[in-house]
């Protein structure tokens, strides 16, 4: 590797770790990704991110199973809200599945600028934060909610997910990926237990330590809304 390719590869390393020192502070994440908005599609690829990829695939394969009632999201007809959608990586990999009614929503809008411009999505909108009840969105509103690189280290806590549940239709998929380490330091396990005994959802597919970025793999949970 030549001496400036090491350079940039460093460079995206370290970009990827400060925003994992955010420390789950909205102004303060929405600042950091305004601004590495520019950057941030060359870095993860530097660090050979393939989240996005990785969870499309797993969404497409979901579908009722075990006699339970859900949306076949193969479908590629299907309201999809990708949440915390960056820079649209995850609905570049949609739109080429097929996927066509599919919105966008994240903190930045440095972020949501540049999804804008990827053509993937129907109605982006910015200033979403998914630790809050977002007026944006009604209850049930969409078939499945899709949350990639967004439950990482020093971004959002566990219960976000109850957000992304209350948007989704009873019978949809909420899909999230947890990066290896974020799982591991955190009480998202417990969170999904309670969540599951409490009847909001049913854990229906999980893959542990799937393919995420040259560092570490994630965990990727398909839940069914009840
Ligand atoms: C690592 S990026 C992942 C972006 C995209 N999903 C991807 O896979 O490339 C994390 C994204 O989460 C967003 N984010 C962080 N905290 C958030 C919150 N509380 N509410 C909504 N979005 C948030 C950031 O603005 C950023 O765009």
């Amino acid at each position: 590797m030549n001496q400036a390719v090491k350079a940039q590869t460093n460079d995206s390393f370290d970009a990827i770790k400060e925003a994992h020192t955010l420390s789950g502070d909205s102004e303060k994440i929405q600042e950091y990704y305004d601004k590495w908005a520019v950057a941030y599609d060359r870095d993860v690829s530097n660090e050979e991110y393939i989240g996005p990829e990785y969870i499309v695939n797993f969404l497409a394969s979901l579908k009722s199973n075990n006699g339970l009632k859900a949306i076949d999201a193969s479908n590629k007809n299907i309201e999809i809200l990708d949440a915390g959608c960056g820079t649209g990586l995850v609905g570049i990999v949609l739109k080429a599945k097929g996927y066509h009614h599919v919105d966008g929503s994240d903190l930045s809008e440095g972020m949501v600028e540049k999804a804008r411009s990827t053509g993937a999505y129907n109605v982006l909108e910015s200033g979403i934060d998914l630790t809050k009840i977002n007026k944006a969105y009604e209850d049930n509103q969409y078939d499945a909610t899709v949350c990639c690189g967004v439950f990482t280290l020093g971004h959002v806590p566990p219960t976000a997910l109850s957000e992304l549940i209350r948007i989704t239709k009873p019978g949809g998929w909420v899909v999230v990926s947890t990066r290896k380490s974020y799982y591991d330091s955190t009480n998202f396990q417990e969170v999904c237990d309670r969540y599951q005994q409490e009847g909001k959802v049913k854990l229906v597919n999980h893959v542990q330590d799937g393919p995420y970025i040259a560092e570490e793999g994630a965990h990727y949970w398909a839940f069914l809304v009840c």
